[in-house]
């Protein structure tokens, strides 16, 4: 089973997006896929799946209430998912450190469990990056996202996770923007992705259907069906 988390340094590159579709392009290439929502106070993947109504979410789990089975949700392509809480008293109740040891009763069977990571370097984030056994370091473009995912990087590589590589995303091919070979250069992890800029991407959000399933010729949906095509062929 590969564990892997979706990282970045910054907030807002577009990690929740990448985690929903490549969940979903994976369970399509047949592999058995769980999402994870490790935000346990931005709980965005309920939203996005539309299971912000969901009785169980993992932070009941991870207050040592009930077993990791009951909080998955059956989403497009079979994919499975594990929201976070929306109300705040179930946020305040679960406890980050537990997810490395919720990590470890997924279901037999399972061949990726997508980690859905807070930015920064907060709490909920280490515990995110402690649950997991590799990263995929998510980055725009631009100089700030960049030096911030060095971080990431740093404390992912000091609590022994593999780097599986960087995606850049929102990418608009502008001669001001750094490019894949910078990033590579100074990061010095290959950018196995690169998914354009697309405005489908918030008319799926906004419609609260996956990018991947209502525009899956689009050029966002159809980069992230190759970055799973990569995933499933790089062996760990
Ligand atoms: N390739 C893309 N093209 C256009 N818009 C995109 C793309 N990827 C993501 N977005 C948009 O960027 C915004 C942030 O995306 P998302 O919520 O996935 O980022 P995040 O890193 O999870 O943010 P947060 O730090 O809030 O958790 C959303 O409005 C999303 O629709
Ligand atoms: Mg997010």
């Amino acid at each position: 089973m590969r564990l892997i988390a979706i990282a970045s340094g910054k907030g807002g590159v577009g990690r929740t997006t990448i985690a929903a579709n490549l969940g979903i392009a994976l369970a399509e290439l047949g592999k058995s896929t769980i999402i994870v929502d490790a935000g346990l106070t931005t709980p965005d993947l309920a939203l996005l799946f539309k299971l912000e109504k969901s009785v169980y979410t993992i932070n009941d789990a991870l207050a040592g209430e009930i077993s990791i089975s009951e909080v998955l949700y059956t989403g497009p392509k079979g994919v499975k998912i594990a929201p976070a809480a929306v109300s705040l008293d179930q946020m305040r109740r679960a406890k980050p450190e537990y997810l490395a040891g919720l990590m470890r009763t997924v279901p037999e069977g399972t061949d990726f469990v997508i980690i859905d990571t807070p930015s920064g370097l907060r709490r909920e984030t280490i515990a995110a990056l402690r649950a997991s056994r590799e990263v995929l370091l998510i980055t725009i473009p631009d100089m700030v996202s960049v030096s911030d995912c060095m971080k990431t990087r740093l404390i992912s590589e000091f609590l022994g996770l593999s780097p599986i590589g960087m995606v850049l995303n929102r990418v608009r091919g502008e001669e001001f923007e750094i490019s894949a070979k910078e990033i590579e250069s100074i990061l010095n992890v290959p950018v196995i992705g690169l998914i354009p800029e697309d405005e489908d991407a918030n008319r799926a959000l906004n419609k609260g259907i996956p990018l991947i399933i209502l525009e899956p010729k689009s050029r966002a949906a159809r980069a992230i069906g190759a970055l799973a095509e990569r995933l499933v062929k790089t062996k760990k």
